[in-house]
């Protein structure tokens, strides 16, 4: 069943578009992620869905009822945002317990749901602090508390973790991952961290200048991005991108080089094309295309080495640790099937 839908959903602020025709189907218990750029509508379309904002069109339901009208409140929403402020004279457990109070919960079951909120975001040594007592990471902990104790009907979250050190941030990723799978409330969430969304969402929705330009699973949009912006905002390291025209030999020719295309294509001869190949897919060796060593950055697992061809830069994740150094001449193998090609003037994906 459809939890939330946005539907032709358009906002304008004087007369700057922030949202212009999104429409996003969201089901019972999915978790879905609004990715993009810093300016690109996110939290203008959550602000909507939560109700903090009006939609200049269109309309948002909620379990199949349209609420364009209805408050926060009357939609039965936690939001979690980057900045939120706590109540400073209240402690961290009245923090997160006071919702819960006003809605005249019985005191022993309050107690029970704060203390395993608190466990859940390791707070539980801090419940009689004060805010000012805490961290900053500390303190948006608590405001994610206050929102997960409420057990609300849809979850809301805009950038929750962008002011916590990186360690803290894996590991609230995967706390609220697991809440969500233990709970499986509705959940909308969004962030500018393509990793972020990639880690934890069901489906994301890939926003660029006030419109969704993708909506797929993580897989989808990693593996078969629609766009050429899709393609480059999603994956780490980033794919690099070459400009480059169809062969009549079913090739793409790139000055004197050629990449074969993957059998059939059915690309016409002549086309110019945009193209690349995610790095875990290129591998160095006795074959390929020569190329030179420009960095070799090593980060565990693999080894991330960055090369200069008649093309441009081409990225190569190798597995583990590599003996290269910057400016050795190689042969970069690359395999075709999972070459992503894009019309050059719509930046639209021609391969499958
Ligand atoms: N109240 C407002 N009045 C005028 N313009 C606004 C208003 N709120 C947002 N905008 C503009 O609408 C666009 C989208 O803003 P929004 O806050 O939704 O972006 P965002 O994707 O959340 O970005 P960020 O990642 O930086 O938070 C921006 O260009 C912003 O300047
Ligand atoms: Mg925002």
């Amino acid at each position: 069943m459809t939890a939330i839908e946005i539907r032709n959903v358009s906002k304008t602020f004087g007369n700057y578009t922030a949202c212009r025709d999104v429409n996003l189907a969201i089901a019972e218990g999915e978790f879905v992620t609004l990715l993009g750029a810093s300016g690109c509508g996110k939290t203008t379309t959550l602000n909507m869905v939560a109700g903090l904002e009006d939609a200049s069109s269109g309309d948002i339901l909620m379990g199949g009822r349209r609420v364009n009208e209805l408050s926060p409140v009357e939609r039965d929403v936690a939001m979690v945002f980057q900045n939120y402020a706590l109540y400073p004279h209240m402690t961290v457990a009245r923090n997160i317990s006071f919702t819960l109070k006003m809605r005249g919960v019985p005191s022993s079951e309050i107690k029970e749901r704060v203390e395993k909120v608190a466990a859940a975001l390791e707070l539980s040594t801090m419940l009689e602090r004060l805010p000012a007592q805490l961290s900053g990471g500390q303190q948006q902990r608590v405001a994610i508390g206050r929102a997960l104790v409420r057990e609300p009907r849809y979850f809301l979250f805009d950038e929750p973790f962008s002011n916590l050190d990186a360690n803290l941030r894996l590991k609230m990723r995967a706390e609220v991952k697991e809440l969500h799978q233990r709970l499986g409330v509705t959940s909308i969430f969004v962030t500018h961290d393509q990793e972020e969304a990639m880690s934890i969402s069901d489906r994301i929705a890939v926003m660029n200048g006030g419109r969704i330009e993708q909506l797929g699973t993580p897989e989808e949009i990693y593996a078969r991005p629609a766009t050429r912006y899709v393609a480059t905002f999603i994956g780490s390291p980033r794919i690099e991108l070459a400009a480059g025209e169809i062969g009549a030999d079913g090739a793409i020719k790139v000055g004197a080089a050629a990449i074969p295309l993957p059998t059939g294509a059915g690309l016409a001869p002549g086309r110019p094309v945009d193209f690349g190949i995610r790095p875990e897919y290129v591998a160095l060796g006795d074959s390929g295309i020569p190329a030179t060593v420009r960095l070799v950055q090593p980060v565990g697992p693999t080894t991330h080495v960055t090369l200069d061809w008649e093309g441009g830069t081409l990225l190569a994740s190798l597995p583990g640790f590599v003996r290269l150094n910057s400016g050795m001449p190689v042969k970069a193998a690359i395999d075709s099937r999972h070459l992503l090609i894009f019309d050059r003037q719509s930046g639209e994906r021609l391969s499958h």
